[in-house]
């Protein structure tokens, strides 16, 4: 059987560990006759990421910007340093409105009730929101309480997506997670009272996971009816724990078999596969992930979230100092300096960088929002598309940019054929 596709995963954009995704080589050629400049004649939606960067513990296989909690969470400090960093952005979108808003970590559910509430009325204040915008807040099981909860829905949040991983106590204590399976039960149900929208992370090919074992965590995981499910392929990232004592990992036959009865259960049970990991009921997409993968604008705000954002003449990608106490330190003095990175994106990278998101999506893109979306001309990309397609990797045609059966199985060579 061939070897699946472990793509990054969807949910990294704003936060630290998009940075992981493939970068362009500095060397990319120029297109002759082509583009140049950057020139949008519209700019795109913009989202809004925040990064709340603490953990009760940190996890041995994950490599988020995540920080295990010594003492208590400096909630005040924290509150006034995303507040500086917000308004040392707004002249960069002014007038701009917001759609989405996602508080991702970490774990954005240790925050007390009254601190986010704080948080979005500061956000109302300062950005011009939509009234019906979708405002997702990132939980861990094991930091779920009723109270609480209802109080976050009370002040707006009306999306939540609960890291559930697996319903095995034994799986979940080789995860070293912090709570049991009785615990994310609870807690779902917990998150479907407060709000209408509910995610849950689950993760497959764990260590010593049988694929049996594998079905059962996703006939549990449907069995709540969430309108969204994000099935996410356990990798073993560099500078982890799981890195330098490498776990036993079902083998490649056995993590396709899982993908495949993944596909079969899913469809079935109504969940339709729109993006690598992400599966959904209709009218359950997540809208802030979806505007990174079509390549929409947001600001991050916080320790290490990620930015770009556009201009009728140039697009921008942003960064913020990943150390939370160098960003809490640095953002209050209003002066930039909590700033890691701040640069146009090459225009010879545009290409790419639109690719490998757009192909990301199970259905791709109109052909059309490649120009509105980089401003360039798709002549910029023309080699490698034919490339793509002679491949037999990229649906042919002129309406969408999508990746067919085969482009989706092998979706890091597709997107590979967009580096030259
Ligand atoms: C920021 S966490 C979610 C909220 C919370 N921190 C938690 O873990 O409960 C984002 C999700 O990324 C996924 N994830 C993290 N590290 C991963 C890895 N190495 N391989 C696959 N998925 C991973 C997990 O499913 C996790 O729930
Ligand atoms: S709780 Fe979530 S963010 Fe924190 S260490 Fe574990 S997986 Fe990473």
């Amino acid at each position: 059987m061939k070897k699946p596709t472990v793509v990054p995963r969807s949910d990294e954009a704003g936060s630290a560990a998009g940075a992981r995704l493939i970068q362009p080589p500095r060397s990319s050629p120029v297109v002759p006759g082509v583009g140049g400049k950057t020139i949008l004649t519209s700019l795109p939606p913009l989202s809004l990421y925040v990064h709340v960067p603490w953990c009760v513990r940190k996890c041995p296989y994950c490599d988020f910007n995540s920080h295990e909690l010594g003492a208590e969470l400096p909630e005040l400090d924290y509150l006034a340093a995303l507040q500086a960093d917000l308004e040392q952005a707004l002249p960069l979108i002014w007038g701009r409105q917001v759609v989405s808003i996602f508080i991702g970590g970490g774990t954005p559910s240790l925050l007390s009730g009254q601190a986010l509430d704080q948080m979005l009325a500061m956000f109302r204040a300062c950005l011009n929101l939509l009234p019906d915008a979708e405002i997702t807040l990132e939980a861990n099981p094991g930091t779920v309480e009723a109270g609480r909860f209802a109080d976050y829905a009370a002040s707006g949040v009306n999306r939540i997506s609960l890291g559930i991983q697996s319903f095995d106590n034994r799986a979940l204590a080789a995860l070293g997670r912090i709570h049991s399976a009785e615990q994310a039960c609870a807690a779902i149900e917990v998150a479907q009272k407060v709000v209408d929208r509910v995610n849950l992370d689950i993760m497959y090919a764990l260590p010593n996971q049988s694929i049996d074992e594998c079905v059962q965590d996703l006939r549990h995981a449907m069995s709540f009816q969430t309108g969204h499910l994000s099935l996410y392929h356990l990798t073993l990232e560099p500078n982890t724990v799981f890195a330098k004592y490498p776990p036993t990992v079902p083998d490649d036959d056995s993590s396709a078999t899982m993908q495949d009865m993944i596909a079969e259960a899913t469809a079935a049970g109504g969940w339709e596969r729109y993006e690598v990991s992400a599966y959904a009921q209709p009218g359950q997409r997540c809208r802030h992930n979806l505007n990174y993968w079509e390549f929409g604008d947001y600001l991050g705000i916080g320790p290490g979230a990620h930015g770009k954002l556009s201009f009728h003449d140039k697009i921008v990608r942003q960064a913020k100092l990943k150390n939370p106490s160098s960003w809490m330190a640095k953002a209050v003095l209003r002066d930039g300096s909590h700033l890691s990175e701040d640069r146009q994106i090459d225009w010879k990278d545009l290409g790419f960088e639109f690719m490998i998101n757009a192909l990301r999506l199970k259905q791709g893109v109109l052909r059309s929002s490649y120009i509105e979306r980089t401003g360039q001309s798709i002549l910029a990309i023309a080699p490698a598309l034919e490339r793509a397609v002679a491949r037999g990797l990229l649906e042919p045609g002129h309406e969408r940019l999508q990746a067919t059966e085969q482009g989706w199985q092998f979706l890091n060579e597709l997107q590979a054929e967009f580096l030259d």
